[in-house]
């Protein structure tokens, strides 16, 4: 089946290359001239483990191509996946001017029968703005159907969660567009759940939103487990064994970042608003989240008293490992408030320093680890990157002006840290 994708980034161009993997032929488009210069040269545009073999190998096989029109992708595909971006506005609420911009591209262009896809994570009733400006803009009289096809992949996971998804959401509006998403979706085995456009887009939305709320009630608990004493780690695993809860995303830590919890909670409870529910709950979540960074750093500055002057190793830089993405990431929050309070910041992440530095330009940002905590008056782990777990602590220790571990992210054995002779502080334990 040939499909097209319109916005090539991280829900775009995974999902063209697991449609092309799955056996689809697949157009990706973007208005980033750079960007399709690069793919169509066989680069990946961002860090995602096995995007590089898939791209590689789809070029070759000539089973994904790439432009920067709009009009080869609505000429191209049966379906056509719009997967532009959908920023937070400074209100908080969700900026939707890519994708009302790409409705009345594809209505210059349409003249057939095409099911234009909604894969963006977008606020419930897009779908009736969107098949309204397709019409309010059409030049010629065209069938078309507009579906909502939301995205679930976590960034570091992208391809396996795309190629092996727990479940499909179609939400669809006729039974020729159905057809046509159960053709899509033939060559997967996950269950495909087919709901009204409506169902489709609060499916991802509440989805994001109750994933959320879960990591900030955990992290809620972490605070209670250290004014009461407990251990978060053993109260999450004994919650977690109840079916009901199970025990995945009970991680407590520094807070959720990146592209989507963030936005997503913020959209919702915006959502609601204009809806007619104050969601008030979701208000909660992100002062939680938010909370969860400051009041480790507090407590770092509580240790070491002054900060100013001081200089502090940070180990890990993206939103969560296995990414170079550092939007919203607590490691970059907490960079910035330490640089503001006069300490030199010197950062490592495997992936993400050019990122970091672009976005902090104060950050020292160095090539290993261990060179990151040179004359460190302390360490703080805020993003989990498996070698941090295979470094030697002794080496840490020599390195660091003083043997200091802030662990954001509950990475390392307090007991094996506090034994290697560091002053151990983790979230909630
Ligand atoms: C999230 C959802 O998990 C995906 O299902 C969804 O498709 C995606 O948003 C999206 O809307 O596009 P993602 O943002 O890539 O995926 O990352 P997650 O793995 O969900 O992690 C989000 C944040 O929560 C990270 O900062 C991570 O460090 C944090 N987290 C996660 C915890 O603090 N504890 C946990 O136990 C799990």
């Amino acid at each position: 089946m040939q499909l097209s994708i319109i916005g090539s980034g991280h829900v775009g161009l995974v999902s063209g290359l697991c449609f092309a993997e799955k056996g689809h032929t697949v157009l990706c488009v973007d208005h980033d001239a750079a960007k399709i210069k690069k793919l169509k040269a066989g680069k990946v545009t961002f860090h995602e483990p096995h995007m590089q073999e898939l791209l590689t190998k789809h070029i070759a096989a000539k089973t994904i191509s790439f432009s920067t029109d709009t009009k080869d992708a609505v000429d191209f595909g049966a379906a056509i996946f719009v997967c532009v971006s959908t920023p937070s506005m400074p209100d908080g609420n969700v900026d939707m001017r890519y994708f009302e911009a790409v409705s009345r591209d594809i209505a210059e262009h349409i003249s057939e029968y095409r099911v234009i896809v909604e894969k963006s994570t977008v606020p419930i009733k897009t779908s009736s703005h969107m098949r309204a400006n397709i019409e309010r803009y059409l030049t010629r009289e065209v069938d078309f159907d507009v579906a909502s096809n939301p995205e679930f992949l976590r960034e570091g996971q992208a391809i396996d969660d795309t190629l092996n998804p727990d479940r499909i959401v179609c939400g669809v509006t006729s039974h020729k567009a159905a057809r046509v998403m159960q053709e899509v979706y033939a060559p997967f085995t996950a269950p495909l759940l087919m709901t009204t456009i409506q169902s489709a887009e609060l499916i991802k939305l509440a989805s994001n939103a109750f994933l959320a709320t879960r990591l900030s009630f955990i992290n809620a608990i972490s605070r209670i487990c250290e004014l009461g004493g407990a251990n978060i780690q053993e109260v999450a695993e004994g919650m977690g064994l109840d079916k009901r809860i199970g025990k995945h995303f009970l991680s407590a830590g520094i807070g959720y970042g990146g592209s989507c919890f963030p936005k997503d909670v913020s959209g919702m409870y915006h959502v609601s608003k204009a809806l007619g529910y104050d969601f008030e709950l979701l208000g909660e979540v992100q002062r939680v989240n938010e909370d969860q960074w400051q009041h480790f750093l507090a407590r770092l500055e509580d240790t070491l008293w002054v900060l100013n002057g001081k200089t502090i190793a940070l180990w890990g830089l993206a939103f969560k490992p296995d990414t170079d993405d550092i939007r919203e990431a607590p490691a970059l929050k907490i960079a910035n408030a330490l640089i503001a309070k006069g300490a030199k910041v010197v950062g490592y992440d495997p992936a993400a320093n050019e990122n970091a530095k672009g976005e902090v330009p104060d950050i020292h940002t160095v090539e290993s680890a261990l060179e990151a905590c040179k004359d460190a008056d302390a360490l703080m782990i805020c993003t989990e990157w498996s070698e941090f777990a295979d470094v030697d602590l002794a080496e840490v220790k020599s390195a660091l002006r003083v043997p200091v571990i802030f662990d954001g992210r509950n990475q390392l054995d307090p007991d094996t840290v506090k034994a290697a002779g560091f002053h151990s502080v983790s979230v909630g334990r």
